[in-house]
Parts: structure tokens; C-alpha cells; sequence
């Protein structure tokens, strides 16, 4: 157990923020885990799990004990006609499992392509893209109870996905470590093309025969197009949830703005796309000093370099409001507050 002290946290979050831990450990064993979590020096030290810090803001410096996953390892666990089951360590980056996947010719993971990040904190907000969410090829995960050290094993069900949620960010908030994830991936191919750019970018590859590759290599090509590489530019992703409101807040919101765009999601609720919202109340490409509103996809506040997390923080609270006094819809953020 190498435990460092004052340890900068800039490398370690997308958002490229400096902040300083108090103590920092990186654990690439359940046995290193759980050594850490028992020890009585921190028994009362604040904890932070930190996977790869890309849904994350950083408004202080934190002055506890930060926890960096980094067990790796990805195995196949078991197979039946149908499906393999795929488990990875927490600390798999999550594009590589993804890639991984694609090499053994499984399907599931293609439209998750290149989501930063990595496996342990996927189910934590459930993460989706292009019509996919984890719920739809999650099988089960392994945690560490942080107070009694014991191996839990969750089932789908008892996770409580949701559209960016999970029981872990409710009810199970701070109690669990996530250290391994199984996946159900179908040997067979069942694709998901119906979301936004995904057809029009395979027609324009001149993709004739789909492929959980070509799908891949689509969504990245789309991906690269809109979002901001964390490697150039800090950011988050997106930064705030798309609200989902009363089918009659939409339908009064709509005689008012006609081409509010809005999709059904539970029956008698529209979910409307925030970076929408954000680029009609003026802000998309907004910057002050160091960060700002990048200018390709409104729902994504970047750090141009020196930027600080309450300076984020105070810009999308300033979006918040607009959005507020515009449509009277309160945008609530993706992104965990630090
Ligand atoms: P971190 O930022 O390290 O942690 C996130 C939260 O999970 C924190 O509260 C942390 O304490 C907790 N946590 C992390 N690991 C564990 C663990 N092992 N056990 C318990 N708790 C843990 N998200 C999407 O859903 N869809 C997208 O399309 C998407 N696109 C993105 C694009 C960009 C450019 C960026 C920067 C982010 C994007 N995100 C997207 C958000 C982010 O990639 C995901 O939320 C990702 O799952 C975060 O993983 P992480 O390892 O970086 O988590
Ligand atoms: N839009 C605008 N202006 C903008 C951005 C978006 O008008 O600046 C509108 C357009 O109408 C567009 C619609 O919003 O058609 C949807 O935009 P996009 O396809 O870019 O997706 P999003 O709703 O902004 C969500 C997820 C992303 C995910 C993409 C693709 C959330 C909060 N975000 O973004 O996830 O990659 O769909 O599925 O659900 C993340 O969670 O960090 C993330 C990047």
C-alpha cells in the first residue's frame, strides 16, 4: 500500500483542473482495496473513489484519502448458445473493453464506443449513447462494501438503472466499490442504427454490409466530430442531464417555441435535448476568461487551460438560470460535484 501525500489531482480528472489531494493511493488488487479501506489510520478519512475522472468537477482541493481503481483484467466468465459473458476489472478503460469485444465478434458494446472512462464507474450512471445504455448488456457487478470490506455481488435488477442513474447514486450512495463488471454479449449480431447521425454516417462511410465494427467505427467518427478530445481541450462531457418534462409542460413550451425538439421516453413524459435549450438561450461558444460553452455541442462547459472548478461551477449555475427563466425547466448536472 503506497500512500502519497499532497498528491496534484490535475492528471487524474478530463476537466484538466488543479486541486491537490491530501493523500492519494492507486489499488490494483480486491486485496490492496480492501487493505486500504480497513486501514485505521483513515478509518475516519473522507474517501473518493476515483475511476477515470471523466464525470467529475473538482471545486476544491480534497482533503482525504482519493482511491484510484486500477484492476485490470478482462476474461471471458462463462457461454451459452447465445451470449458470452465478459468480465472486466474496474480499472479496464472502457474502450478497450469495447474494442475487445469487437476482436472476439461480439455485439452490445459498438455504440458505447469511446466513451472516456472506465468499466468500474460505467454502472454507476448507467452510461448510454446512440440508443444503448449498459442496462441493455449489463449481466451482474462485483463491490466491496466500504465499511465491512465484504464482496457483494449485484444483479440487474438490484442495480436500479435509470436513464444516467443507479442505485449507487441514491440509496447505495458512497457504500460500495465497484471492482468488476460482467457483461452479456450476444454472439449474434443485434444492431442499433435508429439513433440521430448513426445511418447517415455508415451511407456515408459506404458501409453496405453492417458490422458491430463499422457501428464502432461510426459512432467514433461522430463522436470526434461534436465532442471535445479531453487530451486538447478539458471538459466533462455533457455537463447537465436532458430534462425530461410532462407531455403538457411540452405541449404549451411547443406553442411557444415551435421547434423545440422532444422525445417520448416514459409514457407522458418528453425528454428534450438540453444542448437545444442551452444553444437557443445564446450560450453555445460563450467563453469567460478560461472556461466556457464549447462551441460545437452546447451541452458540453470546457476548461480552455487555467480554468478553476468553482469558475465551472459558477457558469453552469449562470446556464442553470437561463435555461430557468427561459423555458422554466430546471437542468439538473450530470457531472458529480467534488
Ligand atoms: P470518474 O469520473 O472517475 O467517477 C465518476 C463517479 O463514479 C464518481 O462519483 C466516482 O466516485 C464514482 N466511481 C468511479 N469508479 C468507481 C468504482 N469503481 N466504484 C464506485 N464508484 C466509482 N457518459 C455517458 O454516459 N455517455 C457518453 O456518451 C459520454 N461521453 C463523454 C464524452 C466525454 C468527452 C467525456 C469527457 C465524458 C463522457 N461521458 C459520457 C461521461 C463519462 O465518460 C462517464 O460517466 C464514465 O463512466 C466515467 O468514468 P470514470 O471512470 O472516468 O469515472
Ligand atoms: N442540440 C442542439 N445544440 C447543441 C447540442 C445539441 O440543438 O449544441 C440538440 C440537437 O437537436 C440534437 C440533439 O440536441 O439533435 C441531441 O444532440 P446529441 O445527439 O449531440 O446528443 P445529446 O442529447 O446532446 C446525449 C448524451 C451524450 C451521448 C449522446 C449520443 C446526455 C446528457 N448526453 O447527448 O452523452 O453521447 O446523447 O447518444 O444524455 C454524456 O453523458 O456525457 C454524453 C456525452
Amino acid at each position: 500500500m503506497h500512500i502519497q501525500e499532497y498528491i496534484s489531482l490535475k492528471p487524474y480528472t478530463t476537466f484538466g483542473i488543479e486541486a491537490t489531494a491530501r493523500y492519494f493511493v492507486e489499488v490494483d488488487s480486491l486485496e490492496s482495496l480492501r487493505q486500504v479501506l480497513a486501514e485505521p489510520a483513515f478509518a475516519a478519512t473522507e474517501k473518493l473513489i476515483l475511476g477515470g475522472g471523466s464525470n467529475v468537477l473538482l471545486t476544491k482541493d480534497f482533503d482525504g484519502l482519493v482511491i484510484r481503481m486500477a484492476i485490470t483484467g478482462i476474461s471471458v466468465s462463462a457461454e451459452d448458445e447465445l451470449y458470452t459473458y465478459v468480465r472486466a476489472g474496474a480499472g479496464v478503460v472502457w474502450h478497450e473493453l469495447v474494442l475487445e469485444s469487437l476482436e472476439k465478434g461480439l455485439s452490445g458494446l459498438e455504440n458505447l464506443s469511446l466513451i472516456p472512462g472506465s468499466v468500474g464507474a460505467s454502472p454507476m450512471q448507467n452510461i448510454g449513447a446512440y440508443g444503448v445504455e449498459i442496462k441493455d448488456v449489463f449481466h451482474s457487478l462485483e463491490a466491496i462494501d466500504r465499511q465491512t470490506g465484504e464482496l457483494r455481488i449485484f444483479s440487474h435488477q438490484e442495480c436500479q438503472f435509470g436513464y444516467r442513474e443507479s442505485v449507487f447514486k441514491h440509496e447505495l450512495k458512497n457504500q460500495f466499490v465497484i471492482v468488476a463488471v460482467t457483461f452479456k454479449l450476444s454472439k449474434t449480431p443485434h444492431y442499433q442504427i435508429s439513433y440521430g447521425d448513426i445511418q447517415k454516417t455508415l451511407e456515408a462511410r459506404g458501409v453496405t454490409e453492417l458490422s458491430s465494427k463499422a457501428i464502432s467505427e461510426a459512432v467514433i467518427e461522430i463522436r470526434r466530430s461534436k465532442l471535445p478530445d479531453p487530451a486538447e481541450l478539458g471538459n466533462a462531457g455533457s455537463f447537465f442531464k436532458n430534462p425530461e418534462i410532462p407531455a403538457g409542460q411540452y405541449e404549451a413550451l411547443k406553442s411557444r417555441f415551435p421547434n423545440i425538439p422532444g422525445y417520448l421516453t416514459t409514457p407522458g413524459q418528453i425528454k428534450v435535448p438540453a444542448g437545444w435549450l442551452i444553444e437557443q438561450a445564446g450560450w453555445k461558444g460563450y467563453r469567460e476568461g478560461s472556461v466556457g460553452v464549447h462551441a460545437k455541442q452546447a451541452l458540453v462547459l470546457v476548461n480552455y487551460g487555467q480554468g478553476t472548478g468553482p469558475e465551472i461551477k459558477a457558469l453552469s449555475e449562470k446556464v442553470q438560470a437561463s435555461v430557468l427563466e427561459k423555458y422554466g425547466i430546471q437542468l439538473s448536472a450530470e457531472v458529480n460535484f467534488i
